[in-house]
């Protein structure tokens, strides 16, 4: 019986887990609401420690698609920006969108890197990442080492959904770990919810010598359409899921379909669209100049 399996064994014995398949076009479906994080993150960060003659020099980890890398450049315009992301069509579709020279005469370039294992090549006066260490249950270890290739007076910046108790993500946990699904799916639901709690944040990057500032905020989203949170998450959390059913299309319309009708409960639509409460965890670490 399945119920009589221990939880933590039935992960241990599910199929090993393989790289999210990511689409940028589902992606970027929603890339107001998912940019906006972004720009309040931005707003947050200070001056950097440039001086004329050396344009700084910023790293974004994650960088998906490139187009929130590419408001980097709006602010520093003569900044040399590379965004390092592990997914080859993120990367694709980040290099035909917005590699190359950028018009205040900085550059804009990618390159394939597992944060998990990411060393700064160079020292950087701007290291961020927007909703991407998530998917890194380590990444609160690599702090130091980014910390330590930045300039005095640089900023570590990163922002991180927080939403997995939210029944968005907790449904999805829940059917990817119940018997049905289990054999196939179990963990699958929770690939992507490795955040600490903005007060851990503050302690470790303090704790490292940077004077830190962190927050939470919950953005009440307005999402327009039919099944408009099944379409969200189909860009993020689903990944490792489709990623795992993609060769089972029957399977993944079944799953889709459960997951789907769980989602309609808890996310009616009312007359103006779907209001889908997203938590976010914010951290700016600016050290020691
Ligand atoms: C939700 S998207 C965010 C993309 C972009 N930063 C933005 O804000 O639009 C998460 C990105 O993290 C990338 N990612 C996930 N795990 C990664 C890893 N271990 N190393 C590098 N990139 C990773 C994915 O490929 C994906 O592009």
């Amino acid at each position: 019986m399945h119920s009589d399996v221990d939880p933590a064994a039935r992960i241990r014995t599910a199929a090993p887990p393989t790289a999210p398949g990511w689409d940028p076009q589902q992606y970027l479906r929603h890339s107001g609401h998912r940019t906006r994080p972004f720009l309040d993150l931005l707003a947050r960060i200070p001056a950097l420690p440039t001086r004329p003659g050396r344009p700084a020099r910023i790293a974004d980890l994650g960088c998906g698609p490139g187009n929130v890398t590419a408001l980097l450049a709006d602010r520093w315009p003569d900044a040399r920006i590379t965004g390092f992301d592990l997914s080859p069509d993120m990367l694709r579709r980040a290099e035909a969108d917005h590699a190359g020279p950028t018009p205040g005469g900085g550059t804009l370039d990618f390159r394939r890197a597992d944060i998990a294992d990411w060393l700064p090549d160079d020292t950087y006066d701007l290291i961020t990442s927007n909703a991407a260490l998530q998917w890194v249950p380590a990444h609160p270890g690599s702090f130091a080492a980014w910390t330590a290739a930045l300039r005095p007076g640089g900023t570590f910046a990163f922002q991180v959904p927080a939403n997995h108790t939210a029944p968005s993500h907790a449904l999805l946990a829940a059917l990817c770990d119940s018997p049905r699904w289990r054999d196939r799916l179990a963990g699958q639901g929770s690939r992507h919810t490795h955040v600490l709690d903005p007060a851990e944040y503050l302690d470790r990057l303090t704790e490292l010598g940077c004077t830190t500032d962190t927050w939470e905020t919950t953005y009440h989203q307005l999402l327009p359409g039919p099944d408009p949170v099944l379409d969200w998450v189909k860009g993020t959390a689903l990944r490792p899921v489709l990623t795992a059913l993609r060769d089972d299309r029957e399977a993944a319309e079944t799953f889709l379909a459960e997951y789907r009708d769980l989602l309609r409960e808890a996310y009616p639509t009312g007359p103006r669209g779907t209001v889908f409460p997203f938590r976010r965890i914010f951290a700016v670490a600016v050290k020691e100049a």
